[in-house]
């Protein structure tokens, strides 16, 4: 595939098919994320890979009471009580990019090193015909670090980008982008 459909073809996806993710497209995800840049090339993210559903369950379910306990406009909150899983979205997938935990400034670059892997994992899983998603409410597991722990995350690790994946039930339009460009200096 192009890179530039690639990169302009690839939607965050809400809705998957029952379907697994073989093992060889795992592969590729998450070694397209290790391909990624970082500061000073520390290549600091670590995966765990879930792919069983009673535990994303479980996460999800985690996260809602969490969410719950904060303050958030009804229409959201909706969501947060749903017996259904509101936050992965029935994924068959979900991968958590994690890092040790650092002071402050080491952890914002971490963060940003995360996310330019998060990205390289979207558009590696598109090109094998996979949705994804970025899902920041799972960061909220952190509030809970026994829970992680119990799924592979180590209590000295921060979860920076939950990510799931998997076969979409449909394509949603493309969110219209708009590139601002703020001053141009030539
Ligand atoms: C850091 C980050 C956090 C996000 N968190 C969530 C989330 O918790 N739940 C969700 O459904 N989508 C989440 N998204 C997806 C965004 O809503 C989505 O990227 C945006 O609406 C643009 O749509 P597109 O990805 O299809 O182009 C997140 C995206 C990013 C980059």
């Amino acid at each position: 595939m192009e890179l530039n459909d690639c990169i302009a073809g690839r939607r965050s996806i809400r809705a998957y098919k029952d379907e697994p993710v073989s093992k060889e497209i795992v592969d590729k995800i998450i070694g397209a994320g290790a391909w990624a840049p970082s500061g000073m090339n520390t290549q600091p993210w670590r995966f765990v890979v879930i792919e069983n559903r009673a535990t994303i369950n479980k996460l999800s379910q985690r996260v809602k009471e969490i969410l719950l306990g904060m303050e958030w406009p009804d229409e959201i909150k909706e969501r947060f009580t749903s017996e259904e899983d509101t936050i992965f979205y029935g994924t068959p997938l979900l991968v958590l990019v994690c890092v040790e935990k650092k002071e402050p400034s080491w952890r914002d670059v971490n963060l940003l090193d995360c996310g330019l892997a998060a990205e390289n994992m979207f558009l590696a899983a598109y090109q094998e015909g996979l949705g994804s998603c970025f899902i920041g409410f799972g960061n909220f597991l952190n509030q809970d670090p026994n829970l992680l722990a119990e799924v592979g995350v180590p209590k000295d690790h921060e979860l920076m980008a939950p990510l799931i994946f998997g076969y979409p039930v449909d394509i949603p339009e493309p969110k219209p982008r708009e590139v601002k460009v703020l001053k141009w200096i030539r």
